[in-house]
């Protein structure tokens, strides 16, 4: 599949992607390329961000910067800014996208495997956004995109991902938080909320050995199907290109339906053989009057 945009779309744009030697992100990163963006790739394993720049820039003729940056420390964030305006003179905009997870039962986690969780999601996010935030602020520079990577429980919370939960409403708090404040310095900020786009950092963690049977994901989505990485990358392209200049504090969800469905209360009647409804509204019916 192509990507719905023109390929010039992102010509002389600069976007950071953290966590974008892997997954979502390196997926994000070639649709970004093959618009022609330069792309700036975080993450804390230099040797795999190099293996995905050489690969993409082979695939898109596109420029890749692999820099290794810890999210977590702040300094390694702002020689982030640094380095990425050196090489391309500005950054246009930046993702948010890396992320630390994994499933457990609450009261199994210690305080630190919690502080884990929320100083990646929350704090990583938090930081990046500061220290790109304040370097085009204090330039002047305008008509900047921060787009953050959040899921569906951000708003309805789960069970067994906690730390997670609570790091990524922070990160939809700050979302919105800061279209509210920074619109008038022309910095657009914005979420994507993704369904189950399946990927090796995400399933390993999430739905490890034998789960991935048992849990049919595709069971749980009304569309029947897990997510494709090019309609996740699409969205990305178009919410951090001058194209969504007016779309500022928005969370957009890509999930099938997923999260309706869940939270439905009477989904659950998926599960009614179609033959039984003859008999079910005879059943209310004769209720009438009673
Ligand atoms: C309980 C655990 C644990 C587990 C780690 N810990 N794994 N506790 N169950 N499975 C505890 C450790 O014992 C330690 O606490 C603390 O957490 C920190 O662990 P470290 O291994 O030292 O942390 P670190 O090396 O920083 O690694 C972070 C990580 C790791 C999150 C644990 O998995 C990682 O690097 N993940 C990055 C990629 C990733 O997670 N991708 C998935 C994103 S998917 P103590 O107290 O023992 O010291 C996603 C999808 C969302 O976000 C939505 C899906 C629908
Ligand atoms: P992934 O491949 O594991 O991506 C996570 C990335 O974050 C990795 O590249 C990892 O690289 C990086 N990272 C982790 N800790 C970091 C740190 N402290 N500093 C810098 N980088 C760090 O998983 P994914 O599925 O593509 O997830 C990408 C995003 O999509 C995440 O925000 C996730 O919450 C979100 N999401 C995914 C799904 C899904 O179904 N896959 C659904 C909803 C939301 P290093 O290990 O090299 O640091």
């Amino acid at each position: 599949m192509e990507s719905m945009m023109r390929p010039d779309a992102l010509k002389g744009r600069t976007i950071v992607v953290t966590g974008g030697g892997t997954g979502l992100g390196r997926s994000m990163t070639g649709t970004l390329l093959e618009l022609g963006a330069n792309v700036c790739i975080t993450s804390r394993k230099l040797d795999v961000l190099e293996g995905t720049a050489r690969e993409l820039e082979k695939a898109t003729g596109g420029t890749v910067l692999p820099l290794a940056c810890d999210v977590r420390n702040y300094a390694e964030v702002e020689q982030v800014v640094k380095s990425a305006n050196a090489r391309f003179g500005k950054v246009d905009g930046l993702i948010n996208n890396a992320a630390g997870n994994f499933i457990s039962p609450t009261e199994r986690l210690s305080s630190k495997a919690f502080q884990t969780i929320i100083d990646i999601v929350l704090m990583g996010s938090v930081n990046c956004t500061l220290a790109f935030g304040k370097d085009w602020i204090t330039k002047g520079e305008r008509d900047k995109a921060i787009l953050n990577i959040v899921t569906t429980y951000a708003w309805t919370g789960s069970g067994y991902v906690v730390p997670s939960a609570c790091a990524k409403a922070g990160v939809l708090a700050l979302t919105r938080s800061l279209a509210a404040e920074w619109g008038k310095y022309g910095i657009r900020s914005n979420a994507v909320a993704p369904g189950p786009f399946p990927t090796k950092g995400a399933w390993s963690r999430l739905m490890p050995g034998e789960m991935l049977e048992k849990f049919d994901m595709t069971k749980r989505v009304p569309l029947g199907r897990l997510g494709e990485h090019r309609e996740l990358a699409d969205l990305v392209a178009y919410l951090v290109s001058p194209y969504s200049g007016y779309v500022n504090g928005e969370v957009v969800t890509i999930d099938g339906g997923e999260w309706i469905k869940g939270g439905g209360q009477f989904n659950m009647l998926d599960m009614v053989e179609p033959g039984m409804w003859d008999a079910i509204e005879q059943m209310v019916r004769s209720t009438k009057g009673s």
